[in-house]
């Protein structure tokens, strides 16, 4: 009979949990990745993206999301910790050598620093939340559907726009985010089950490719919009936004909730 209490059974449900977790937050990379890109559409398609966010299904939507994503990050964070806490347990004197062994073990500079590299994501994404998320910004815009909205995009494209090193802190951060999810994914892959050798090395480069595509994404975002200064004002007046808007949304603009 399985015990979870057996220090293996449990060791295994805390990898599948730290996967199945992992995976998780990499979709909502993913949804705020491909979210953010509504940026390069403008401040209206933007703000009436985040007020479609705030308002889906009466709010419901949004609550149960940061509710379900506090968990995900809340779950990842102690059951990876425990996991290699129990990994020292076991093996007290650590590795002559803790080098690169690459090959079938595929240890390497990402699987050894995976701590520090998610404790550094965890800085980022509180830095991150106390200026976009919890900011005191109370500027306001007007959508041409008439309904009045928080205008978010001011406060991104201004926090880049303004300051340079907000955007190098940004890419460096996004440097490390490629660090742990280089390992990462394909890690949780392997947690999940998918462990027949024949299809490991397919695995290993899917994770790193999906790692590179979200951690570039991440990077080039800020980066462009400070590049963009000048044509990216964040206080243009909704009419020239959205002729600009209309370029790139044929069917715009679209319907929010008020
Ligand atoms: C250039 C990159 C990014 C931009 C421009 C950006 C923008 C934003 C904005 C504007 C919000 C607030 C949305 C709202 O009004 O509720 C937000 C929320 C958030 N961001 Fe980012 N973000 C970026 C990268 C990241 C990365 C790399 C992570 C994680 C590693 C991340 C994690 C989060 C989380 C967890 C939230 C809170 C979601 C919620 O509770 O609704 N973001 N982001």
């Amino acid at each position: 009979m399985i015990n979870p209490k057996d220090i293996q059974v449990s060791s295994v449900i805390k990898k599948l949990l730290t996967g199945i977790t992992g995976l998780s937050l990499v979709m909502f990379l993913i949804a705020h990745l491909i979210g953010n890109l509504t940026l390069f559409a403008g401040p209206e398609v933007f703000n009436a993206y985040a007020q479609f966010l705030h308002h889906f299904m009466h709010g419901m939507f949004i609550r149960f999301a940061e509710v379900g994503l506090l968990g995900m990050f809340l779950l990842h964070i102690w059951s990876a910790v425990s996991v290699q806490m129990s990994k020292r347990r076991a093996r007290p004197a650590r590795y002559a050598v803790e080098a690169d062994a690459g090959g079938a073990s595929k240890k390497s500079f990402h699987s050894l620093n995976m701590l520090v590299s998610g404790g550094i994501i965890l800085l980022f994404v509180l830095v991150h939340l106390n200026h976009f998320k919890y900011a005191d910004h109370d500027a306001t815009m007007r959508l041409s559907s008439g309904v009045e909205v928080n205008n978010v995009y001011q406060l991104v494209v201004g926090s880049f726009q303004a300051n340079f090193g907000y955007v190098l802190f940004y890419m460096l951060a996004m440097g490390v985010l490629c660090s742990h999810l280089m390992h990462g994914i394909w890690s949780a892959f392997q947690s999940i089950g998918f462990t027949r050798p024949s299809t490991l090395p397919y695995l290993n480069l899917i994770g790193m490719a999906i790692a590179i595509a979200i951690s570039v994404g991440f990077f080039l975002l800020p980066l462009l919009i400070f590049m963009m200064r000048g044509t990216f004002d964040p206080n243009l007046g909704p009419d020239a936004i959205r002729h600009a808007a209309t370029h790139f949304l044929p069917h715009f603009p679209p319907h929010v909730a008020g």
